[in-house]
C-alpha cells in the first residue's frame, strides 16, 4: 500500500511499522529502499527474503545522523570523519569496522557494516522517529528483486513487490543512482562503487587518492551492486557508440522490431516510428542519473526486446550512470 509522505500521520505510521519489525519501502534521494530494523534479525531475514538475496551480501544501514555512526562503528578513521562532515546527509556509504553485537544480520557476516545517513527529508523523519524509539539504524538495500533495476518512485517499489508492502510515498528519487560507496576498513579509502558524488570530490574531501578494489590483494567485501550482472531489466541491453547504432538502424530499415533506443542524438527522421521507440538521454550526467533506471523500467513495460544505449562519454561525471549501464548490459 503506498502512502503519501506529505501527511505526518503517515511517517510516523512508517517509523511504527519499522519499530514493529515490518518492512517498509523507504523514500531516498538516490533509490527507494526495501527497510527494516538493523538490530531485529527476524525483521532483517524478512529483507533477504522478500528481495531473494542471498543472505552472505551485507546490507546499508541507514541513521539519522553522524551521532549514530559510533553505535555501530568500532572505529573511524579521520578520513571518514571527513567524508561525513563533507558529505553527510548525502548519497554516500561508508564501509566502517562494526562493533561485534551490531547489525549482525544486516552485516551478512562481515565484520564491518555499510553506514549512511540519507537527505531525503522524509528519509531524515522516519529515521529520527526511529531513533526516538530506541532503533539506531535501519537496513535498507534498494527495493527491488535481487538483481533487478532499482526503484526511483513509490509505483516502481509497488511493481516489484505488490499491494501489501507500506511504502511511503516521498516522489521521484532526485539522484537516481545508488550512492557511492567507500571502503574505509582498509587504512585507504577504497571506491567500492561509483555514484553522484565523484572520485575527484571525494579525494579532496579525504586529502587522499583513492584506491580500486582490483588492486588490493585480499579480496574486497561482498557488494551485489559490484556483481558484473547487475540492474538487469529484462530486455537484453546493448551499449553502442552512436555510429554503430546508426548502422544497426540503417541495416534493419523496415524490419526493426522492438528495439528501444536511449541517445543524445537523435535518430534521422526516416528511422524513426516503426518499430523503433526512442527516448531522448541528457546530455548532463546528473540528469541522465536521475532518469536511467526509470528508461530502463520504462522500455521493459513496453515489451521492448532490444534496448540500444548510446554509451556516455569516458569523463569522471559520467562513471557511476556508466558503471550502472554496463552492469545492466553484462
Ligand atoms: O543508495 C543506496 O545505497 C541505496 C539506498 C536505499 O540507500 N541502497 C542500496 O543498497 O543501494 P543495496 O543493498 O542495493 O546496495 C548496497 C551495497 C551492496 O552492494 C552491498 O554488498 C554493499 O553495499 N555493502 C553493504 N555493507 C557492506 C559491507 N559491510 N562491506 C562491503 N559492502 C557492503
Ligand atoms: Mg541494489
Amino acid at each position: 500500500m503506498i502512502i503519501s509522505g506529505a501527511l505526518p500521520f503517515n511517517v510516523q505510521q512508517a517509523a511504527d511499522a519499522l519499530c514493529a519489525g515490518e518492512l517498509l519501502g523507504l523514500p531516498t534521494e538516490t533509490v527507494y529502499g526495501l527497510a527494516a530494523d538493523a538490530s531485529n534479525a527476524t525483521a532483517v531475514a524478512k529483507i533477504f527474503k522478500a528481495k531473494g538475496r542471498p543472505s552472505n551480501h551485507p546490507l546499508i544501514v541507514h541513521v539519522a545522523s553522524a551521532d549514530e555512526v559510533k553505535k555501530f562503528a568500532s572505529e573511524v578513521p579521520a578520513f571518514a570523519q571527513n567524508l561525513m562532515a563533507q558529505f553527510w546527509p548525502g548519497p554516500l556509504t561508508l564501509i566502517l569496522p562494526r562493533h561485534e553485537h551490531m547489525a549482525t544480520a544486516a552485516a551478512g557476516g562481515q565484520n564491518s557494516v555499510g553506514l549512511r545517513c540519507p537527505s531525503h527529508p522524509l528519509a531524515h523523519q522516519v529515521l529520527k522517529a526511529c531513533a526516538a524509539k530506541g532503533v539506531w539504524g535501519v537496513a535498507a538495500p534498494s527495493a527491488n528483486l535481487f538483481g533487478r533495476v532499482s526503484p526511483t518512485s513509490a509505483a516502481h517499489v509497488q511493481s516489484e513487490f505488490g499491494d501489501s508492502l507500506l511504502i511511503l510515498d516521498g516522489g521521484e528519487c532526485e539522484v537516481g543512482i545508488e550512492s557511492t560507496i567507500v571502503d574505509c576498513t582498509r587504512g585507504v579509502p577504497v571506491l567500492l562503487r561509483p555514484g553522484h558524488i565523484g572520485r575527484t570530490q571525494i579525494e579532496q574531501a579525504c586529502g587522499l587518492k583513492l584506491v580500486n578494489p582490483e588492486s588490493l590483494e585480499a579480496e574486497a567485501p561482498r557488494a551485489s551492486g559490484t556483481l558484473a550482472s547487475h540492474y538487469a531489466p529484462a530486455a537484453k541491453v546493448r551499449l553502442m557508440s552512436t555510429l554503430d547504432w546508426q548502422k544497426a538502424l540503417e541495416a534493419l530499415g523496415p524490419h526493426t522490431q522492438n528495439v528501444g533506443l536511449w541517445s543524445v542524438q537523435k535518430p534521422s527522421p526516416e528511422l524513426m516510428g516503426g518499430g523503433l521507440f526512442w527516448r531522448a538521454m541528457p546530455a548532463n550526467a546528473t540528469q541522465a542519473a536521475h532518469e536511467v533506471f526509470a528508461v530502463l523500467r520504462n522500455f521493459d513495460a513496453r515489451g521492448i526486446r532490444s534496448i540500444w544505449i548510446e554509451t556516455p562519454p569516458d569523463t569522471p561525471e559520467w562513471e557511476g550512470v556508466r558503471d550502472r549501464l554496463q552492469r545492466a548490459a553484462a
